[in-house]
């Protein structure tokens, strides 16, 4: 990004004028998160959520890396290892909880800056490749938290890993093969647990590498803001530092007390008992139930009960889970709105209420068990969720008469605009001011 007033980097500092003529990381620094950084000066909390969820990836990274120090990826032991580490391990059960929990306030915070984005539209024109990029990582989150939960060798892990890898079995001829290749065997055992155990390890570190493309993506437009209407001048922007990294912080800080609080006072709040049983093969849970946070996907999977023509049941049902995130990536697309902040969209805003109503239904249904009337409502709920997107999504856009946009970001703060120019909240090169000054 380049706007002509961002500060420059200038060193006075005889050391650091010898780094930046050789390796400028300083420098990068202060142009992507210092002072060097003109951010809309209008940005509210939600947009705390994506230095927190960078935040928690650190976090699981670094609990990741002890934890790994003492536990052991072989079915006769891995359950064992874990209790080894609350037991005995100094400090033990507080990297463990730590790290258990932080995966369930890492997807709290990304589902936050999400839906922020949705109601925002961060994803349209000219951001579309920074929504890309961070779906890519909410892919990879899931994988990784996924076969993160396989990991103690519970009751759960277990049988969550077998009911997941058997989604494959669905697909026509190559399922069962894919099925057996992807675990190495015929069900989850050694061989499951290492590769898994293995691409857990892994997988953090391409979230990280992926973050950083999602950052540089992100700064080539620069941030978008609650008004949705573009910077225009100096004036709609103060640095980043000190401003938001001092309101970063305090955000930071409240995240920091609730996951204190939860880790120290109600580390199982969020986990399920049964995983707390070493894995009996032979032993079938009463509800097989993935982590909170897959819940939604889970009700969708088992929305579709009944053969449709040659297709079975359970293939939909792994089509429409799929679906629901791949249809993600086409919305930039699909939302055709010109204007983008869902505060100047009456019509939108109450669609987006019933989108949040929606999910948290579909999340209730995928904890339930797979009985009447749960089916019922996760089938009305699954269609909805796809209805939003396709067709409600595409026909709010061409309806709906948005409220006056303001002339700036500085005229929606402070009632008077800094610069009379063109009017700018919307999306698309047709309209000036669009694009942040050259
Ligand atoms: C490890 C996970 C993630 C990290 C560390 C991360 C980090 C960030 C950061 C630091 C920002 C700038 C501050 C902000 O706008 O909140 C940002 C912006 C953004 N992120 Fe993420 N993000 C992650 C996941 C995602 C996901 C899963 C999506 C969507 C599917 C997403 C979509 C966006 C969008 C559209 C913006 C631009 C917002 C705007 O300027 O209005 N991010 N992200």
């Amino acid at each position: 990004m380049s706007f002509p007033w961002a500060k420059k980097y200038e060193p006075t500092n005889p050391f650091m004028q010898w780094l930046d003529q050789r390796l400028p990381v300083p420098r990068l620094v202060y142009d992507s998160l210092g002072a060097g950084y003109p951010t809309p000066r209008n940005l509210n909390y939600f947009w705390n959520f994506g230095s927190l969820a960078g935040i928690a990836l650190v976090l699981q990274i670094v609990t990741g890396i002890v934890l790994a120090m003492h536990y052991a990826a072989n079915t006769q032991v891995a359950f064992g290892s874990v209790e080894h580490i609350m037991r005995d391990v100094n400090y033990g059960w507080l990297f463990r909880y730590a790290h258990a929990n932080g995966a369930s306030f890492f997807f709290i915070v990304v589902y936050i800056h999400i839906f922020r984005g949705l109601y925002f539209s961060s994803y349209k024109a000219p951001r579309e490749m920074i929504w890309l990029l961070g779906l890519v990582i909410f892919l990879l989150m899931m994988a990784t938290a996924f076969m993160g939960y396989v990991l103690p060798w519970g009751q759960m892990s277990f049988w969550g890993a077998k009911v997941i890898t058997g989604l494959f079995s669905a697909i026509p001829l190559v399922g069962e093969t894919l099925q057996t290749w992807l675990l190495g065997g015929f069900a989850p055992d050694n061989a499951a647990l290492n590769r898994f155990f293995s691409l857990h390890y892994l997988l953090p570190f391409v979230i990280a590498g992926v973050v950083i493309l999602h950052i540089w993506a992100l700064h080539i437009p620069g941030s978008s803001n609650p008004t949705g209407v573009e910077v225009k001048s100096e004036v709609d922007t103060v640095p980043f530092h000190p401003y938001y990294t001092a309101k970063d912080g305090f955000g930071l800080g409240i995240f920091l007390i609730i996951f204190t609080l939860v880790v120290t006072l109600a580390p199982n709040a969020l986990g399920h008992p049964d995983n707390y049983i070493e894995a009996n093969p032979l032993s079938t849970p009463a509800h097989i139930v993935p982590e909170w946070y897959f819940l939604p996907f889970y009700a969708i999977l088992r929305a579709f009960t009944v053969d449709f023509l040659f297709i079975p049941a359970k293939l939909m049902g792994v089509l429409a889970m799929f679906a629901s995130i791949l249809l993600l990536f086409f919305l930039p697309w699909l939302d055709k709105s010109p204007v983008r902040s869902g505060n100047y969209r009456p019509l939108f805003r109450i669609f987006f209420v019933l989108l949040l109503v929606d999910v948290v239904i579909l999340t209730i249904c995928g904890g339930a068990p797979a009985e009447e009337p749960w089916v019922m409502i996760s089938q009305v709920a699954s269609a909805y969720y796809f209805a939003h997107f396709l067709l409600i999504l595409p026909i709010v856009s061409s309806i709906e008469k948005p409220k006056p946009l303001p002339n700036s970001i500085t005229e929606a703060v402070l009632g008077k605009s800094a610069d009379d120019g063109a009017s700018a909240g919307t999306t698309g090169s047709a309209t000036p001011g669009l694009q942040p000054a050259e």
